[in-house]
């Protein structure tokens, strides 16, 4: 057995409110414990989008009666939002920018816009930026124009972790992080995850090209956070006409860490300095006291839907063999899973930005 602190998610789309179909409080949250996540950062694309002052208490309000882990959410950086932002700032776990296309109307493509943002969001949170290769180019320009810390969601490409390894060492204040489906699959593995029906494959970024995914792996230490971009659309959805991108990920986070430290290509102190105290450091996030999580690093076993608490219904993943289960996690002092089951109750979750 091994004791880890709980793990952070700096990026979760929890679907609520508006598409509580998808998921909703209750199910991401049951989701990242049965996961070992004891923190989530909720994304802003919801319906509506979480924007103004209004929009958080919606989102918040929700979170309140149902979260079962604890949790901060973002707010979006929309056209003509960025006076009133700095003023709720303080009650955020930050400010996301969707520079390109993805799920949602949240999306930012003039710079004109992208400039009151940077200049007026308090420097003391972090602005996170949904920005692919040439765009992610130009904002962590506007990191170094506008000397403010910028945290680069979901790097998918050698040319993106490549830039940001020389940003760094140029002193300029960026941050990245990398999500499981874009170290563990490559484009390749999209037609055994589509199973015949393409809109399965469909995730922003895209996957990569195996050598995206060696580059990454290989600049790890560029590397700062895990983060799972846990995206739910129903199956019905994902072979729809239309498919949303995105894959769920908080339940086999993980499993597939641990299994990449079984095989030699991780160690368990990547997990904690990526999943816990780097998440913890950029996003200014505080310690849960008396919260750890117990996993079983010899137990094998395959990673199916139909055992997940998420309400999406599939995953990417369905079938892999992995080494390592969470077996139990305590938060705040309570026992919130054990043995295949949640513990904590609705609403036992915290806001950590209260
Ligand atoms: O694949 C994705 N799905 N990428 C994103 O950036 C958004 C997400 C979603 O909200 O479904
Ligand atoms: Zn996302």
């Amino acid at each position: 057995m091994i004791r880890l602190p709980g793990l952070i998610d700096p990026h979760v789309h929890v679907r609520e409110p508006g598409q509580t179909h998808k998921e909703d409080w209750d199910t991401a949250t049951q989701s990242a414990l049965a996961g070992g996540v004891t923190m989530i950062l909720a994304m802003p694309n919801t319906k509506p989008p979480i924007f103004d002052a209004s929009t958080l208490e919606l989102a918040l309000e929700a979170a309140g009666h149902k979260a079962r882990c604890d949790y901060a959410q973002f707010l979006g950086a929309g056209p003509d939002n960025a006076d009133l932002l700095p003023s709720i700032a303080a009650k955020a776990a930050g400010l996301k920018m969707y520079l390109d296309s993805t799920f949602g109307e949240l999306r930012l493509d003039d710079m004109t816009l992208w400039m009151p943002h940077f200049t007026n969001y308090p420097k003391e949170y972090p602005i996170v930026l949904h920005s692919e290769s040439r765009t992610m180019a130009a904002g962590i320009l506007f990191a170094a124009i506008y000397d403010r810390p910028v945290h680069i969601a979901h790097v998918s490409l050698k040319e993106e972790i490549l830039l940001i390894k020389a940003a760094k060492e140029r002193g300029i204040r960026v941050t990245c992080e990398v999500c499981p489906h874009h170290l563990f699959l490559s484009k390749e593995d999209i037609l055994a995850i589509s199973q015949s029906h393409p809109g399965r494959g469909e995730v922003r970024p895209r996957l990569g090209t195996k050598e995206d995914v060696e580059a990454l792996w290989q600049n790890l230490d560029v590397v700062d956070c895990f983060a799972t971009d846990h995206a739910p659309h129903t199956l019905e959805e994902k072979d729809s006409e239309n498919p949303p991108p995105g894959f769920p990920g908080l339940e086999t986070l993980l499993p597939l860490l641990l299994t990449a430290v079984d095989d030699g290509r991780l160690i368990i102190d990547d997990i904690v300095q990526k999943s816990v105290v780097n998440p913890r450091k950029i996003f200014h996030l505080p310690e849960q006291p008396e919260t750890w999580i117990e996993v079983d690093e010899h137990v094998e076993y395959e990673i199916r839907a139909q055992d997940e608490f998420t309400r999406c219904g599939w995953t990417p993943f369905e079938g892999w063999r992995v080494k390592g289960k969470v077996t139990k996690v305590v938060l705040r002092g309570k026992t919130a899973f054990e043995d295949g089951k949640i513990l904590a109750e609705s609403g036992y979750g915290e806001n950590v930005r209260k």
